[in-house]
């Protein structure tokens, strides 16, 4: 399909969506020029809390991987490097926490990054430690220069950055140059994977690419881009079953999709995510980039935009096998909304943060309808275009019918494992719009978030956020927390800052999908083209 062809199709299929609140039109056509209104009792409160759960885990935990706070014991689930405090770092910067930055800067030289006895997934290890450490190190030379004058460890963030992704590299050793995701270590080795998905594939090219430019050393950066450009150019046709969208599972040998599944749902979503933020780092390198991550949302705005049976207004967006669509989606999936409204920024294209704004008060209508206020771990809907008998569209269960016909959305899997996707798109959204609709509506989230999963020393996934407290603890408290959750909810507040995303194309950095700030090379003074 060309594209004039596909654009007036996107047109055509935009003109029957209804739109987002006259405020947000009204800003985005005052040509980014937004107005924020930082609260500074509710991040103190933020602070408060994240403060409660490093207290915990550095006492209880570190320097291993994760606390469990009900029973102050810990769990080694990274590889036993101290996930926790490297995700904790960048947070800690930004909140200015001069104690615990101090408490991780002395920490991380003594890391070694040459050992583990367990598999080592490269796709968690760079947007964690990678992402962690390469963040911390372009806040620490820049905008928080005040928190540590030890130029030792500060080069050190750098070095141990260097010896991490030298011990991962291994991973892209195979005959297409598509990563393997498994990795042994003591000596780095793959382990002979036969595929991968393009989530853990194209989920790299930003931090690898920033080490590539921190150091001078190009071949981070090439091994990371040569795996993504499978990605970019899908082969066969089934693994692109409409532009831009893409197959899941990808055939380390030859580079080949073995499928044509997927959607913006955990196991593909931050490679959509990453289109977009890759041409904000650089928009001459990658341009190209930016054309795919049209055709995705493009694609997705036409032919994955679904509504409820009994909530209509409420925007979704279905998976797909093929061309066949699925009416599920997740909390992973809640970030969607951030990174539409992130590319209409970059992009000058109002529609694009319109539609970003939609989706992100449809996750809202997850939190709001749950018992703790929550939203769920998955959810299902029937789409009210599609046959109500097609096999792909059953309504709901018997036992969720009267939920879902208040809430437009039935629970699929009930756990709440402290993910941070609804108020990251929050966060993108009062950025975008300045509207402080968004502000309450994460100060809301955070509540019950601190009020519903504090346990013990810290804070705890649960199993049901749709049952009183939270249903059972499961006394796990994920390195995210720190990265993500008490970020977005933080920074939401806060004051305006050189970290903070901009509605006016002056970024100076762009978040990883851990929500590590990664610093814009040039950042603050170019303006990224017009699309
Ligand atoms: C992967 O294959 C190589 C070469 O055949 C072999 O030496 C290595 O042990 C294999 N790795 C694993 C984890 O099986
Ligand atoms: C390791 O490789 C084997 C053989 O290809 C594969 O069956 C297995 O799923 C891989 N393990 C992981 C964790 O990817
Ligand atoms: C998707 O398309 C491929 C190739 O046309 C086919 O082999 C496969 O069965 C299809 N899958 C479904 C679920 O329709
Ligand atoms: C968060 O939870 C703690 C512990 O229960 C409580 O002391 C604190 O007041 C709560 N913060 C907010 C803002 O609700």
């Amino acid at each position: 399909m060309t594209w004039s062809s596909m654009l007036k199709i996107v047109v055509a299929g935009l003109a029957g969506l209804s739109l987002a609140s006259p405020i947000a039109q009204v800003n985005l056509r005052r040509g980014g020029k937004v107005t924020y209104h930082p609260n500074a009792e509710r991040a103190d409160a933020v602070k408060e809390a994240f403060q409660r759960g490093w207290d915990g885990y550095y006492k209880y935990a570190f320097p291993h991987d994760s606390l469990r706070p009900v029973t102050n014991g810990y769990e080694d689930d990274r590889n036993g490097w101290g996930a926790s405090a490297i995700d904790a770092f960048s947070t800690a910067l930004v909140m200015g926490n001069k104690e615990v930055v101090k408490q991780i800067l002395d920490y991380v030289p003594k890391i070694n990054f040459d050992q583990t006895s367990t598999e080592v997934s490269l796709f968690e290890t760079t947007i964690r430690y990678l992402g962690g450490l390469l963040s911390a190190y372009d806040l620490i030379k820049g905008p928080a220069k005040g928190l540590s004058k030890d130029q030792k460890l500060i080069d050190s963030i750098l070095e141990q950055a260097t010896r991490l992704a030298d011990n991962l590299k291994v991973g892209f050793d195979t005959p297409s140059g598509i990563p393997d995701n498994t990795l042994f270590f003591g000596p780095p080795r793959t382990n002979n994977s036969t595929s991968n998905g393009i989530a853990t594939i194209g989920t790299l090219v930003l931090e690898w690419t920033r080490l590539s430019d921190l150091t001078g050393n190009p071949e981070y950066a090439k091994l990371s881009q040569k795996a993504e450009e499978y990605l970019l150019n899908p082969q066969p046709a089934l693994g692109e079953p409409w532009p831009g969208l893409i197959g899941t599972n990808v055939d380390i040998a030859t580079g080949k999709f073995l499928d044509g599944y997927g959607g913006w749902v955990g196991g593909d979503d931050s490679f959509y995510e990453y289109l977009i933020k890759m041409y904000l780092y650089d928009p001459e390198r990658f341009a190209h980039y930016k054309d795919r991550w049209i055709l995705a949302v493009d694609s997705s705005i036409e032919h994955l935009a679904s509504h409820p049976t009994t909530r209509p207004e409420l925007t979704f967006l279905a998976m797909f096998n093929n061309q066949t669509l699925m009416f599920v989606s997740q909390h992973l999936a809640c970030f969607d909304g951030g990174n539409f409204i992130l590319g209409g920024l970059t992009l000058d294209e109002p529609r694009y943060v319109e539609f970003g704004l939609e989706l992100t008060a449809a996750c809202r209508a997850t939190y709001a309808a749950t018992e703790t206020k929550i939203g769920p771990e998955s959810f299902r809907w029937q789409d009210n275009r599609l046959d109500p008998s097609a096999p792909n569209n059953k309504p709901a269960p018997a036992a969720q019918a009267a939920f879902y016909d208040e809430a437009g959305f039935w629970i699929d899997s009930s756990a709440y494992v402290l993910r941070p996707e609804v108020i990251e798109s929050y966060y993108y959204a009062y950025r975008a719009t300045g509207d402080p609709k968004y502000q309450e509506w994460s100060w809301e989230a955070f509540v019950a978030i601190n009020a519903t999963t504090s346990v013990g020393s810290g804070f705890s996934s649960i199993s049901d956020v749709n049952a009183p407290h939270g249903g059972s603890f499961t006394d796990f408290q994920e390195s995210f927390l720190f990265a993500e959750v008490m970020k977005y909810a933080y920074l939401i507040q806060a004051e305006d800052e050189d970290w903070q995303v901009k509605a006016d194309h002056t970024n100076k950095f762009v978040y990883n999908t851990e929500c590590h700030p990664i610093a814009i090379p040039g950042g603050g003074e170019r303006r990224a083209k017009k699309a």
